[in-house]
């Protein structure tokens, strides 16, 4: 069955269902890319601070796709938000991706301790590329609501997405809400939590009542929840997996039942946008 496609706030659409390349190395990604291509992925998510660009342009080649029918993403390294140097780098993403375009680019992390937290330059730098054509849509990740409201006051441009960590055990509702009433489509990154929620009992007893596979049962979860996610793997048969999920459907009890697992911020498995400071080297 064929992947849900989401309409952006801009009039762009994007497949629901895409693959993730963060920690693939960049050796292996043009053929995890390639081999995703092949299963029916058309939406690639990468970023420049996981060295893996090039991999990803190389494997939508191989795959002999054609560029107008894969979706793809980029980010800004957390070391390019001055203004100037955001531009070198987005010029450097299109090189390696070898593409004149990207789909969407984010703002990574809004490094709100960093370069006088001033974030709004760098996404006024975003809706540069974007007038220009050369990003499709623009968004950002890792924001915070105080964050988009900032966004929201001085800049014109809505964001189309904001990319955030969101599983069963970290279920972010208020910066998904605040996403919800402004018209910016959530992603929910490390949507099985690396793996860290398969084992609860919630999950697997839903998976064997449906005879799927728990992380089956968590994407569903958020296909339902209308989220846009992107599984990483790097496992051939995890790759065809995670791309089966349009042919069942949870109950509202086993939607509650995951939703119940949450968390709150304990249940978060990366940094914290308000302090993440992390510039690579
Ligand atoms: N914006 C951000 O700050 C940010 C942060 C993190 C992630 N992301 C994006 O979100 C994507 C997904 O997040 P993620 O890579 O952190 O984590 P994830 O997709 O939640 O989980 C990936 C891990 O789970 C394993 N896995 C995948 N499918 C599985 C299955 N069906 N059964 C059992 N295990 C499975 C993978 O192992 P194998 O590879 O060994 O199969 C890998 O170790 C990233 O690739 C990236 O594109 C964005």
């Amino acid at each position: 069955m064929g992947i849900a496609t989401l309409d952006l706030n801009n009039g762009q659409t994007i497949p629901q269902l895409g693959f993730g390349v963060y920690q693939i190395e960049p050796e292996g990604t043009a053929d995890a890319v390639r081999q995703a291509l092949e299963v029916g992925y058309r939406h690639i998510d990468t970023a420049q601070m996981y060295g893996n660009e090039a991999g990803v342009g190389r494997g939508i080649r191989d795959a002999g796709v054609d560029r107008e029918d894969v979706f793809i993403t980029s980010k800004l390294n957390n070391g390019f938000h001055a203004p100037e140097d955001a531009r070198v780098a987005f010029d450097l993403t299109l090189s390696e991706l070898g593409t004149d375009h990207v789909d969407l680019f984010l703002i990574h992390w809004p490094l709100p301790t960093l370069y006088d937290g001033d974030f709004v330059a760098t996404w006024k730098t975003l809706e540069e590329f974007y007038r220009a054509g050369r990003a499709r849509s623009i968004g950002v990740s890792n924001f915070q609501v105080n964050h988009l409201r900032r966004l929201a006051q001085e800049a014109d441009v809505v964001p189309a997405v904001n990319q955030i960590e969101v599983h069963p055990y970290l279920l972010n509702s208020e910066v998904r809400a605040y996403g919800a009433e402004h018209g910016i489509a959530t992603e929910a990154w490390s949507p099985i939590a690396q793996g860290g929620v398969l084992a609860d009992p919630a999950i697997t007893t839903v998976a064997d009542r449906l005879g799927r596979t728990a992380a089956q049962v968590v994407l569903r979860w958020h296909v339902q929840r209308g989220d846009i996610i992107f599984p990483k793997s790097t496992t051939p048969s995890r790759i065809q997996e995670n791309f089966e999920l349009f042919d069942f459907e949870l109950t509202q009890e086993d939607m509650a039942a995951v939703s119940a697992l949450d968390r709150g911020e304990e249940g978060r498995t990366g940094p914290n946008p308000d302090v993440f400071d992390y510039v690579p080297a």
